[in-house]
């Protein structure tokens, strides 16, 4: 059977990861848990991009090799991974063999087929940065001073032929082949389609960029950049085997709304379709995580690092906070105000205070257990269809990536369990000793912490520890059935039910 193969983007080794590299990986493991839940076999991949100009030049700065650099990084890439509690199932690094091979296949197999031809090429050319740059980088019609001297340089690059597949792509994109999402994002592809497109120049020649994979047919060139970084989806997962009809075509790319033009809506396709391997699914395109209204990266600057507060406050608040943040697709800014509110507010005050002060109650009042419900009144009926009511829609939301809608909606649902909590007020219910007054004790307390685990039940994909964490509390071994977990079926009843535990404590806030 194929399985649900997701992946993300790979990313540069010129810097440490930052937010908007942690929210992918976190948004990206949301899906592959939530399609995991629903009993697809998922194949996760991630990785890093390791070749490239920048990686060579900040290596010659430091003095040493570019895989040191490559080494270090790729060690705080994926630490970054075990932190966030990512469930990738392979890390693919484009030093490694495995890719190279693939990339020089293809290569080799364009180049047989006259889809890469040598020409010359010329342009402007910045010394101090290594780069090419346009007239369009100008201002005032004078360089920029950060480019240093400027000259012009002809020199023979390899080019694919991109121009020959443009009115062939402008009909697979109008097909949904792939399907991009959000929607909208399409038409800016096809705005960008409406231009000519120039042919792509794929090398480097080894005398100016030797940190590359060499190409097959020309040992003095190097390929360039989303050659070698697009081939990761393929590499990875075995191009040329068995394995690889297993997982391609890959259900979603997902990817930061920088790299869908030109690279994974243009370049991507016209590549698999030169070498005759089916297109992906879809494109999945997240927004970006501004601060101060820009892009928030390594070069933006920012003195305190979002990332650190997955140390302080631990993963899953990171992930909430995140994914109920931010609607996929748009933007959205980062604010240490909101994280503590969301912090604070949904998850000490409203889940956490729910599970210690009903830990509590069960211990107090009925020595760690709970006994099925007699009493069906109003304020039990609406708790349970607001949970019939809840359970479709986030199902329906998470299916359409509207994650934050479906932890809004989740968070509504705790909070009418705190209502009714209110309502019932059993620690009222508990001095009552007439056999109704305990019934509805009874009832009260197994209706809270059955509505409570079907709760976390929901917030698997988003929080898996929590969840855990807390279905242990409620006496686990609820099953693995994720559908038939999320029915309303009094099964804390009987169970063993944890101590009292504060799930979200305050930390000590570093002074600003
Ligand atoms: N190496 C390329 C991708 C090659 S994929 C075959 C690259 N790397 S990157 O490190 O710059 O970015 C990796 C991913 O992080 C991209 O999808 C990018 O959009 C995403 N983000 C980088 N900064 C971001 C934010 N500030 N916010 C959200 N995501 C952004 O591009």
């Amino acid at each position: 059977m194929k399985t649900f193969y997701i992946t993300t983007a790979i990313d540069y080794a010129n810097g440490s990861p930052h937010l908007g590299h942690a929210y992918e990986k976190v948004l990206t493991d949301v899906i592959a848990r939530f399609q995991r839940l629903l009993g697809k076999e998922v194949y996760f991949l991630t990785g890093l991009d390791e070749h490239g100009q920048k990686v060579q030049q900040s290596a010659r700065k430091a003095g040493v090799e570019p895989i040191e650099i490559c080494d270090r990084l790729a060690g705080e890439f994926k630490s970054l991974c075990s932190d966030l509690r990512i469930s990738n199932d392979d890390y693919i690094r484009t030093t490694e063999s495995r890719h190279k091979a693939v990339v020089q296949t293809l290569l080799q197999r364009l180049h047989d087929k006259g889809d890469i031809y040598k020409a010359e090429y010329s342009g402007y050319y910045s010394v101090r940065q290594e780069q090419f740059v346009t007239e369009k980088e100008q201002v005032n019609g004078n360089w920029p001073e950060i480019f240093g001297e400027v000259i012009e340089v002809r020199e023979s690059n390899y080019f694919f032929r991109l121009a020959k597949y443009q009115d062939w792509l402008v009909d697979s994109l109008k097909r949904e082949e792939p399907r991009i999402f959000p929607n909208f994002r399409s038409r800016d592809v096809l705005e960008f389609l409406k231009e000519p497109l120039n042919d792509l120049c794929i090398s480097r020649p080894k005398e100016r960029l030797s940190w590359g994979i060499e190409l097959p047919f020309d040992n003095d060139f190097v390929t360039y950049v989303w050659f070698d970084a697009l081939v990761n989806y393929i590499s990875a997962i075995g191009y040329g085997t068995d394995a690889f009809e297993r997982h391609w075509p890959v259900d979603y790319h997902v990817i930061g709304k920088d790299i869908l033009v030109p690279p994974h809506a243009v370049y991507w396709p016209i590549m698999l379709k030169a070498c005759e391997i089916p297109l992906p699914k879809s494109l999945l395109v997240h927004g970006w995580w501004l601060k101060a209204g820009s892009k928030m990266s390594k070069s933006s600057g920012g003195a305190e690092n979002p990332l650190d507060w997955i140390g302080l406050y631990g993963a899953d608040a990171f992930r909430y906070f995140v994914i109920r943040e931010m609607n996929v697709g748009q933007d959205s800014e980062f604010s240490s105000e909101l994280f503590l509110r969301r912090y604070n507010d949904d998850l000490g005050n409203d889940l956490g205070n729910l599970v210690s002060r009903l830990l509590n109650m069960v211990h107090r009042y009925r020595d760690g257990k709970l006994t099925t419900p007699t009493v069906t009144e109003e304020p039990e009926a609406v708790l349970q269809a607001l949970w019939q009511e809840t359970v479709s829609a986030v199902v329906d939301d998470y299916k359409g990536f509207q994650f934050h809608k479906g932890l809004e909606r989740t968070f509504n649902f705790i909070r009418a369990i705190n209502r009714y909590a209110e309502q019932r007020a059993p620690w009222k219910l508990a001095k009552d000793q007439s056999t109704d007054g305990q019934a509805l004790l009874d009832t009260c307390l197994t209706h809270m912490a059955e509505a409570l685990r079907l709760a976390v039940t929901l917030l698997l994909p988003i929080m898996p520890d929590t969840s855990e964490r807390v279905q242990a509390l409620l006496g686990g071994g609820f099953g693995d059935d994720w559908p038939a977990q999320l029915q309303w079926t009094h099964a804390v009843v009987g169970k063993e039910i944890g101590a009292k535990t504060i799930l979200f404590p305050r930390p000590e806030v570093p002074s600003a």
